[in-house]
Formats: structure tokens, sequence, C-alpha cells
């Protein structure tokens, strides 16, 4: 196996790995290995049924469930409880599946959960000729790098997560919490099996810090969305039918590039399950403090 990183800010590809046969414990630890150190993992050229893409995503937890509270999106049964099609592919004018179109703002997956999802895989089918990219920022670089002052100001701080399902553009400034869910998480946080600290906001889903005046939490939410796309926090993906790409929810956040709407783009998706509770990290000034 060959372990070669995508780009200076995140994720690695993993080659010489073939999702149809039976990986060995040894393979298995070092695409752990590699997803702790990397955030995103890639595997190309994957011809893989959904059963093999299940049997892969249980090496590293349960599969979380599609199933949302609150209005439906349209989605194919048959697929069943764990998997979403992310598709723009329409059926008597219907999507078929979830977030059909275009642009999407830069998010964690169910942050506004107790329990966010812990990574997210998708499986690229069919694509559009062009966008439709997948961005990915990584939020330990994103807290390591804020300015000292910043991490003074957030250490301790909790922020609101919040969203409207079936949004894909931050658009609204207040989504409606009696209907939809929300949960208030760290700022800042640890990292279960790396034990680093990351910056756990999102411009899609994070609409205050929790106690701060409203123009104070605007005022820093909005310089902290602008530090989370800085180039060399963010590296963008371009799809080829065939790539998995499984990512760590838990210090990456993720958006996406617009394509056009009447071309056909299709990824299979599965969500891996936290079973461990988000859990307050230390502060990057006072974790080198510390040391
Ligand atoms: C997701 C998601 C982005 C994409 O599946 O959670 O944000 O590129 N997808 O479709
Ligand atoms: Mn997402």
């Amino acid at each position: 196996m060959e372990i070669v990183p995508l780009s200076d800010a995140v994720g690695a590809e993993i080659r010489s790995v073939d999702l149809r046969e039976t990986l060995s414990v040894e393979t298995l630890d070092q695409i752990e290995q590699a997803f702790h150190d990397y955030a995103i993992v890639l595997l190309r050229d994957q011809d893989i049924t959904l059963e093999q893409q299940k049997t892969f995503a249980l090496h590293f937890g349960e599969l979380g469930s599609r199933n949302r509270p609150g209005p439906k999106p349209n989605e194919i049964d048959e697929y069943g409880e764990h998997v979403m099609l992310v598709t723009n592919v329409r059926e008597n004018g219907k999507a078929i599946g979830s977030l059909p179109d275009g642009e999407m703002t830069f998010h964690a997956d169910t942050a506004y959960f107790e329990f966010p999802s812990k990574a997210t895989m998708l499986y690229a089918m069919e694509l559009p000729s062009w966008g439709g990219n997948t961005l990915f920022s990584n939020c330990y670089a994103a807290a390591e790098q804020l300015p000292e002052e910043m991490k003074r100001r957030l250490d301790g701080q909790k922020a609101m997560q919040v969203y409207e399902y079936g949004t894909t553009l931050k658009t609204k400034e207040k989504y409606d919490r009696e209907n939809f869910p929300h949960y208030a998480h760290p700022v800042f946080r640890k990292h279960p099996a790396t034990g680093r600290s990351a910056l756990f906001v999102s411009e899609l889903m994070t609409e205050e810090i929790v106690g701060m005046p409203k123009a104070e939490s605007d005022e820093i939410l909005g310089k902290l969305f602008e530090h989370q796309k800085k180039a060399e926090m963010v590296y963008e993906h371009e799809w080829k039918v065939g790539d998995l790409v499984m990512w760590d929810n838990r210090c990456t956040i993720h958006a996406r590039t617009d394509f056009p709407r009447d071309e056909r783009r299709m990824l299979r998706r599965l969500t891996i399950q936290d079973t461990t509770p988000v859990v307050e990290g230390a502060v990057p000034y006072r974790q080198a403090a510390a040391e």
C-alpha cells in the first residue's frame, strides 16, 4: 500500500487497495492510521457494490442512519436506512436523492446533533462535465492558526449548530429552531483518537457563540468562516468515477462547488456513527503552554 498526500492542507490517497477483496487486519490498520494522520482518505478506481461499500465502512464503526427528523427529502427507499444517494437525478421531475443541485456552503455533517457523524463516505458513480468538486478544510489547522487573541476569546466557548434539512446555501440568518434540530458544541473539540483540537464551527450550520452579544458573535463567526476558506487550509477534490472518499467529520468541514443542473451527478453515501461524546479541546495556546 502507498499513501500519497493530496495537498499540503489535508487528505491522502491510498493506493493499491481493492475494496472488492477482503482486507487484512494490517491493511485496515494502515488505512485507519492514514485516516487519523490525514483526516481524509481517497481510494481511486474502485468498482464496488453497495454491499462492498458497507463492508468497508463497517470496519470503522456502526453505520449512521440517513433518516432525519422533520421533513424528509425525497429519497429512494430501496436503498434502506443507511444509504443516501447524493444526486440531482430526477424522475418525473422529482429528485430521487438528497442534496441535489449546485453549490453547498461549508459544514460538518450532522453537527446539529449531540452525536454528530464520525465520518462520511462518498462513492462517485456519475459526474457532470464540470464542477461539483468537494472542498475540504482542515479544522486542526484552522484552530492552530487562529490569532492568539481569538484563541483566548473562544477558549471554553460553545457554538450553536442548527440546520434546516435540504438547505445547501447559507442564505438565511436564522433557521427555525422549533422545528429543526440544534445543539451547542464546544468551539474547540478534542479529537478522541489524535487528541488534537479542531475548530468545530461552519458557515452553513453555526449560528452563534452561546451567551455572547449578537454583534460580537456575528463578527467573530464571520472571521472564523473566512479563516476556514483560506487556500492553505483547503483541499479541493475533483471527482472521478470510482473515487471513494472518507472524511473525518470531527476535524474537517466540507463544501461543494457549483455544477450544471442538467447533467447527472450521483454519489452513494454512508456515514459512520460516533460513539464517544463531543469533548472540549485544549485551546492551542493552552496546549502549547502545557507542553
Ligand atoms: C454530503 C455532502 C458534498 C458533495 O454528502 O454530506 O456534503 O460534494 N456532499 O456532494
Ligand atoms: Mn455534507
